[in-house]
């Protein structure tokens, strides 16, 4: 079969086209991302009315692009003025008006390509950037006659984990049928999450923060050490230059007994570290990258600690990690060490770095995992900003 996958959950407009005959392997037909991060870096964060504003115009000549690249994109349909289905689209897109006229004019001249099924994420993410994708899909479904099926997108970051690369140009991919129980460690800008996956495709949240997501505390420690927008890449590559000890952070949590987290007062705690220092404009370059150094270092070990201890709780076979702060080095090298010291004879995975932080992949894959063969367009499809997992 053939999956048309959307993601606009956050700041990045991602579609592809995913082909698969046996549900393992999947061929990527076509798979683009269009970042927003120029846009969202003078406010130094994600502007949910931008988002939204962008995913509108980025989608139809996204969706062109990415028929042209999967090689489906045919178009000998005239334009009709008045298309039948137009009052339904017109219904669809009340919110999106800009979407809807770029659409109408635009999508019904295209054939209809061969694709089987439409996967959107329909949360957790910001609403009304998540509308947009949502909105598009059922229209493309009301128009090709196909069905849409939700996505929960951290499904997918836990997914994409699991799926392992088998050509060197990035359009084959194979699933890990995995041992179960599955623990994942799924960590992005909006979520920290620990999910534990007993039998294939049902899951259980284990733990989770309190306040922000680690992903969260990295831009804010960005802003606070003068780095751009996203933090996470930024603190990264200043931490690198850092020495580890010469500052000491709180390890928040790290001994509650459960499986929680919080990372607010962690960036509190170096918001006060630097101000004792003298502000950021007196610090020195080296000073910077030793607080970025250890606030690194404090999550890591944080993450790294919980997860570790819960796998072994709960007889974790395989630990992975998923989300955009899967692109960590350090966090992916030291839960890598810590699982081949403390749980000899488990496997532990971590997306490509392509598929670490948002994607339509790994939309496509999950999609495909629900079976929309057996499914119509659910009449609930809706977006759901704090859709939970399990
Ligand atoms: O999963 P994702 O692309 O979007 C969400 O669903 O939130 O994750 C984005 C987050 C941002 O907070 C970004 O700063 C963080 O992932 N990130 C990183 C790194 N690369 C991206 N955090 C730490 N180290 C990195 N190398
Ligand atoms: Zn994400």
């Amino acid at each position: 079969m053939r999956i048309l996958s959307i993601e606009t959950s956050c700041d990045e407009t991602a579609l592809a086209i995913l082909e698969t005959s046996d549900n393992n392997h999947f061929r990527a037909l076509a798979n683009n991302i269009l970042s927003q991060i120029t846009i969202h870096r003078a406010f130094g964060g994600v502007f949910p009315a931008l988002a939204k504003r962008e995913h509108a115009r980025a989608l139809v000549p996204l969706l062109e692009e990415t028929l042209k690249d999967a090689g489906l994109y045919r178009s000998t349909s005239r334009h009709i003025i008045e298309h039948p289905l137009r009052p339904e689209l017109a219904e669809i897109f009340s919110r999106e008006p800009e979407l809807f006229t770029a659409f109408i004019t635009r999508v019904p001249e295209i054939d209809p390509p061969a694709i089987d099924a439409i996967a959107v994420t329909e949360g957790p993410g910001l609403e009304p950037a998540l509308w947009v994708g949502i909105n598009f899909a059922k229209a493309l479904g009301m128009l090709w006659k196909i069905p849409v099926i939700g996505v929960n997108h951290m499904e997918g970051h836990f997914i994409s984990a699991l799926l392992e690369k088998t050509d060197n140009n990035g359009r084959d991919y194979r699933l890990v049928h995995a041992d179960t129980p599955i623990l994942g460690l799924l960590v992005s800008g909006g979520h920290t999450e620990l999910i534990l996956m007993k039998q294939w495709g049902r899951y259980t949240l284990v733990g989770e923060t309190k306040d922000d997501a680690v992903g969260e505390a990295f831009d804010k420690v960005a802003r606070i050490l003068g780095l751009s927008y996203p933090g996470g890449p930024e603190i990264a590559r200043l931490a690198r230059q850092g020495t580890p000890g010469v500052y000491t952070l709180p390890r928040p949590m790290i001994r509650s007994g459960d499986y929680n987290f919080s990372f607010s007062g962690l960036k509190t705690a170096t918001r006060y570290l630097l101000q004792s220092l003298g502000g950021l404009a007196t610090l020195s370059e080296k000073q910077r990258a030793d607080i970025a150094r250890e606030f690194e270092e404090a999550c890591v070990e944080v993450l790294v600690d919980k997860t570790v201890r819960a796998a072994k709780e709960f007889c974790a076979q395989t630990i992975i990690l998923g989300g955009g702060v899967s692109a960590n080095l350090r966090l992916r090298d030291t839960l890598a060490n810590a699982v081949f010291r403390e749980l000899p004879g488990r496997i532990f995975a971590a997306p490509a770095p392509s598929l670490s932080t948002d994607n339509a992949l790994m939309i496509g894959v999950a999609g495909v995992l629900k079976n929309p063969r057996n499914t119509t367009t659910p009449e609930t499809l809706l977006a759901r900003g704090n859709l939970r997992i399990g």
